[in-house]
């Protein structure tokens, strides 16, 4: 910290598709929350900036599936996510939004200068265009069948079934998912930052320079500056974004990786019209940005990459970025709405925000991916937060007041052992300060828990209660020890449970203390009036746990059950163009049932003798579920006839029944619509 004047921490700018969930607090906002409200204890400059990311292709599609605009969407989501943060005390100095007038200003500028100073490569490439819709096609906007695991609805860059990521070209019978036409291709022109140019001085400051960063965020840059950096496409064919700010540019925008990093500057920009500068181009500003995993290579890589271009402007000093947090066992999903939601945990849990806070930095997925569990949710809360921290701040205070009227008792005879338990406050702070300097939240809240169990065990070991009987001085001391490490617990859990820690001044009935006291064995004096105790955590039940658990099954099952219930109304993809000479390989023809009879030992097959008109034959049908052989006798049908026979279980079958499906699996066979000769052909 040393050579820096000023911090400017940044969190991820949340799309405003959706309300913010448990991922999006543990990954990203609890620590950089925890991160500003030390380092503001400790007296230092600090810019805490974040807002909403509104554009992008998701919620453009999100909008055509209500039947709304886009603007609609992203004014819905960017209230509902501003209110969460406030709520959970994440405590921005602004929290604005990318469809600001000075965020397109800003951002259009920082487009604008790098054109003319022709730092971009402009290149004309082939995109997915849809005839019907008239318009270029997003790969999100493309769907067809996964080459990976076969399911139906993948998308153009990711099958949300089995998490692969894909492109376009790599699906089966790609088609426009806005009109279900077949795809062409055209020719359109983008602009692209050259990546490839930077490679030099990108290696030289992360791999040389920032070698301090976390491994896992180290290793992911690593790995892209090993692979070789390409240019990236900086604008798109859509109509939501920032328009391209370039004559002839119509119907492009800014790609959205590119418009929302700027976000971060025009936020600042909209608070600190006069001052942002500094924040942003003066060397003693030290830059964080909080991030999840998936956002590594914009903030280590393109982003520096776009600041360096513009020139001026500082670049990170760090990016403490965290893994994943998993829920009970399962990746959260916004779309199978498998999620904690922040405003539902609060309709559930009113008042609890710090619990979900601990849990959630207890917990936090800082080196790997993590597993919430509500089962773990409630351990901590009722074995950590209420038998430890709130049990030790319940009874110093409570006793206070049943012996000494609510006033901090003399420290009558300072004996050893609450020198030694003093003694060990210091090293506690110095080592919450050594790991949230270096950003290891989990560690740093472990350190705060232990001098909470130090004052528990303290005032059990002590207990004042039964010394109370004979020995009043003793008990002073013993209570005037236990306050003192009260104070000290409100100052070393501040930034992490905020809300607990106003609710203990309050009882302690001290001010906003700085984090500089903590230690210095003296907060509250003799004398002093606290006031009545009031609960801190309070247990939580089973049946709530309970309840948690059964809504999420409820959840799965609501997701399961309409996956299924779309499958059966969502025809097949369609198959990939053929040409006539293809189809007239094919001998069709009508035919008529003979006999039938179910294949021995199966559940699925008939076996069938029919005469073509050309021939009697035999073949073998999976209908049987559709189908009772006394059904069949009689019927007319169609079939392939020029099948190459095939040998199924047993009987030579020539030839195929024509047959239409379901994708529920129903089946009917295909029969003229009057009965004709056997062997009419069909073409
Ligand atoms: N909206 C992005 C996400 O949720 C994060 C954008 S961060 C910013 O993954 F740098 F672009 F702002
Ligand atoms: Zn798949």
């Amino acid at each position: 910290m040393s050579d820096y004047k000023r911090i400017l921490v940044t969190s991820a700018l949340p799309y405003a598709n959706g309300p913010v969930h448990i991922g999006h607090l543990a990954g990203v906002y609890v620590p950089a929350d925890i991160y500003v409200r030390y380092q503001r204890m400790r007296g230092r400059e600090v810019l805490f900036v974040c807002g909403s990311d509104e554009h992008g292709v998701p919620i453009t599609i999100k909008a055509r599936q209500q039947g709304c605009t886009p603007q609609d969407i992203v004014d819905k989501y960017h209230s509902i996510i501003k209110k969460s943060f406030a709520d959970f005390g994440i405590d921005f100095d602004i929290y604005s939004r990318t469809t600001s007038k000075i965020h397109h200003e800003t951002a259009s500028e920082f487009f604008r200068k790098l054109y003319d100073e022709g730092k971009f490569i402009e290149k004309e490439s082939e995109q997915y265009y849809d005839e019907e819709a008239k318009t270029f096609l997003a790969d999100r906007y493309i769907v067809g069948t996964c080459p990976k695991c076969g399911a139906e609805g993948a998308y153009g860059d990711q099958c949300e079934k089995c998490g692969s990521t894909l492109s376009p070209d790599e699906l089966i019978n790609p088609h426009s998912a806005i009109s279900g036409s077949p795809l062409v291709k055209r020719k359109t022109k983008h602009w692209y930052l050259p990546l490839d140019r930077d490679e030099a001085w990108l290696r030289q400051w992360i791999l040389e320079d920032h070698k301090e960063w976390k491994t896992n965020v180290y290793g992911q840059c690593k790995s892209w500056l090993d692979g070789g950096l390409m240019p990236r496409a900086v604008s798109r064919d859509l109509d939501w974004g920032v328009p391209v700010p370039v004559e002839g540019a119509e119907g492009k925008v800014l790609y959205v990786w590119f418009d929302a990093p700027i976000g971060y500057i025009s936020n600042t920009k909209e608070l600190l019209p006069d001052s942002w500068e500094q924040w942003w181009k003066s060397k003693d500003t030290k830059l964080v940005h909080f991030i999840g995993k998936d956002n590594i290579v914009f903030h280590c890589i393109v982003f520096p990459s776009m600041l360096k271009a513009y020139g001026d402007f500082i670049l990170p000093d760090n990016v403490p970025a965290n893994e994943f947090l998993n829920l009970e066992g399962d990746k959260i999903s916004t779309s199978r709405n498998w999620a904690v939601w922040l405003n539902e945990y609060l309709e559930d849990f009113p008042g609890m925000q710090d619990v979900l806070r601990y849990v959630l930095t207890a917990n936090a997925p800082e080196t790997k991916d993590n597993d919430f569990t509500w089962k773990d949710f409630q351990t901590r809360n009722n074995s950590e937060l209420v038998a430890i921290y709130g049990n030790f701040v319940n009874r110093a205070v409570v006793l206070t007041h049943k012996y000494f009227e609510g006033k901090v008792p003399a420290n009558a005879k300072p004996e050893l052992i609450d020198a030694e338990t003093m003694a060990q406050i210091l090293p506690i702070k110095e080592a919450i300060e050594d790991y949230i300097e270096h950003y290891k939240f989990r560690e740093a809240l472990k350190e705060a828990m232990n001098l909470a169990r130090i004052g528990n065990k303290y005032i059990s070991d002590t207990e004042p209660w039964k010394v109370a009987k004979t020995d009043l001085d003793r008990t002073a001391t013993i209570l005037y020890t236990s306050l003192q490490i009260c104070a000290h617990l409100a100052i070393a859990f501040a930034p992490f449970l905020p809300f607990s820690s106003a609710k203990l001044e309050q009882m302690l009935c001290l001010d906003c203390l700085s984090w500089d006291v903590l230690g210095h064995s003296e907060i509250l004096p003799t004398g002093h009036q606290i006031a009545p105790a009031q609960l801190m955590f309070a247990k939580i039940e089973d049946a709530q746990i309970e309840a948690q658990i059964a809504k999420l099954q409820a959840t799965k099952a609501a997701h399961e059950a309409a996956a299924k219930a779309a499958a059966v109304a969502a025809p097949a993809a369609p198959k990939a163009e053929c040409v006539f000479e293809d189809f007239e390989k094919m001998d069709i023809r009508t035919a008529t049932v003979l006999e039938a009879e179910k294949v021995p030992n199966t559940d699925k097959l008939l076996h069938l003798k029919i005469d073509t008109g050309l021939d009697q034959r035999e073949l073998v049908s999976g209908i049987a579920q559709y189908y009772t052989p006394e059904e069949m006798v009689g019927k007319q049908i169609c079939i392939l006839a020029n099948l190459k026979p095939r040998k199924i279980k047993g009987i030579v079958s020539q030839g195929m029944i024509l047959m239409a499906q379901q994708p529920d699996g129903k089946m009917r066979i295909i029969t003229p619509e009057e009965r004709l000769m056997n062997g009419a052909t069909i073409g």
